[in-house]
């Protein structure tokens, strides 16, 4: 294991640079700190879900699943997928488990045996302490379906389906708020794949059916599955022409990867900005086009490093088969310091980002690992996830990053959030830099700084460092030594380091 006292200056210099804290650009809302849970690989049976567990719940859940769910700072899952909620039929996943059916998963290619469905999702929701978003099967499935899941989960009692749920042991409704209408349906990998136009017309007949039960439903209609989608743009603008004033929210995803140039990768950030920011005028042009004054945000409910070469292993020839070892990406130091910085990018976006949920949670793609019988542990990508949950405040203040001697590389980002009450600031700073340490000094000028009350740094010597199963804590924050001189905070990243820092500050200031 590595200190942060370790930590090198670098092979250059340090390069000095000043972090200016602005005005207020968003509210942070608490559901930007959401994950995702499918119906894939490990990610839900051995992963939350393994009734034999030594530490299993009475009802199956891992408990040190739960135990780090809960330290992840996790606010809204979505859940059951993904690709696989376009080929699902929500009814095999409900009732006495010996009854349900197994079936083959067409999106993963993998054999479904619907152990685990709606009702035990929303018992897991409720033990994780988080809130439930579910997706509806526009796929494959159709609108009277999804009608007949909303009843079955929120209708009270007195009703086939409501009694039904009853039957099965939710005797209160789920009361499940978010709802997601399909999932990546501009893909031609989905099942029920669609045009724009057809999309957009199917997505306004069930929001509004869903709407008939309750207007006060949150919905979030289907954008683009990442900017690289020839459709991306025309997308979003015909299907929210169809859709603005019925729904809440456009979804989008997008994942990033390493692709052997190290610097590219670590300005991932700076695709997620402008990713954000072409979705947000887009959102606007409708508003203007429709003269429509429904408030519509982003819904980024699928993001992460992905290396997504790993579709790879889905070729023809797979054998279908139950709970595969599939998308189990074991995360470095680097893509634990990118995750930190889209982090970042999504809070410098809270104007126009309501919710954002890290895909996945457990094994698939998630900073939390479990294998059968042993403990869980944190991935890298947990780290920076953690830091931000714990402590985001509820409101944004611009960050501006000041001095950057060599352009070629911005090395340094930063966000900033302050507490209502304004008794609190949190930093999260970013050096990208693979050679050069940052000396970076932050004005906190009329916050009333009185003390640092948290500064840990992310950092490791070798990018590609991993936590496994028997050095879970390769990569972890180590303490930061950071100085607070009056109104000015200053410390030193190493390069490659990600750094949360806690400020006490005069309650009512700034
Ligand atoms: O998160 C893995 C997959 O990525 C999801 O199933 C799909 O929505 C996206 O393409």
């Amino acid at each position: 294991m590595v200190t942060a006292q370790d930590a090198p200056r670098g092979a250059t210099p340090a390069r000095p640079v000043a972090v200016a804290v602005g005005r207020p650009i968003g509210v942070a809302d608490p559901r930007l700190f959401g994950s995702f849970v499918e119906h894939l690989g490990r990610g839900v049976y051995g992963g939350i879900h393994e009734p034999g567990h030594p530490s299993a719940t009475p009802e199956g859940f891992r408990g040190d699943v739960l135990d780090l769910v809960r330290e992840l700072g996790v606010t809204v899952v979505r859940y059951p997928g993904g690709n696989f909620v376009s080929g699902y039929d929500w009814r095999d996943g409900i009732g006495p488990v010996e009854e349900r059916p197994r079936r083959l998963d067409l999106a993963w290619k993998t054999i479904e045996p619907n152990t685990f469905g709606t009702d035990e999702f929303v018992a897991w929701c409720r033990a994780a302490g988080v809130e439930p978003m579910l997706a509806v099967n526009l796929g494959l499935g159709d609108i009277r379906s999804a009608l007949h899941l909303l009843e079955y989960a929120n209708f009270p009692a007195g009703t086939a389906l409501s009694d039904e749920r009853i039957r099965n042991g939710a005797t209160e409704p789920h009361d499940v708020r978010l709802w997601c209408l399909g999932n990546e349906l501009d893909g031609p990998w989905q099942l029920g794949h669609r045009s724009a136009e057809e999309y957009g017309d199917l997505a306004a007949r069930a929001a509004s059916a869903m709407r008939a039960y309750d207007e006060t439903l949150e919905l979030v209609v289907v954008g683009s599955s990442n900017a690289d989608m020839a459709t991306f743009g025309t997308w979003e603008h015909t299907v929210l022409t169809k859709t603005i004033d019925l729904v809440d929210h456009l979804s989008c995803h997008i994942y990033f990867r390493d692709e052997g140039d190290l610097d590219a990768f670590l300005r991932s950030a700076d695709r997620l900005d402008a990713f954000l920011d072409a979705i947000a005028a887009t959102i606007a042009h409708v508003q203007a086009a429709t003269r429509s004054t429904r408030d519509v945000r982003i819904s980024l409910d699928e993001w992460n490093v992905w290396d997504f070469r790993a579709y790879d292993e889905l070729k023809p020839g797979r054998v279908f088969e139950e709970a595969p070892r599939i998308l189990e990406q074991a995360y470095t130091h680097a893509d634990a310091v990118v995750v930190g910085t889209l982090l970042q990018s999504i809070l410098n976006h809270a104007d126009v980002v309501a919710i954002a949920a890290l895909a996945q949670l457990v094994n698939v793609i998630g900073p939390i690992r479990a294998e059968p019988g042993a403990p869980a542990w944190r991935q890298t990508t947990f780290h920076p996830f953690a830091a931000a949950a714990q402590s985001a405040g509820e409101t944004v203040l611009a960050a501006t990053v000041e001095g950057e001697a060599d352009a070629s590389l911005e090395s340094v980002t930063a966000a900033i959030t302050r507490t209502a009450a304004g008794d609190r600031v949190s930093l999260y700073l970013a050096n990208r830099s693979t050679t050069t340490a940052a000396d970076v000094d932050v004005e906190l000028v009329a916050l009333g700084a009185t003390g640092i009350v948290q500064a840990d740094l992310l950092w490791h010597p070798d990018p590609s460092a991993t936590n496994t199963v028997d050095r879970p804590d390769e990569v972890a924050p180590r303490p930061l030594a950071a100085t607070l001189d009056g109104d000015r905070l200053r410390a030193t990243l190493p390069p490659l380091s990600w750094a949360v820092v806690r400020v006490a500050c005069e309650p009512g200031r700034g």
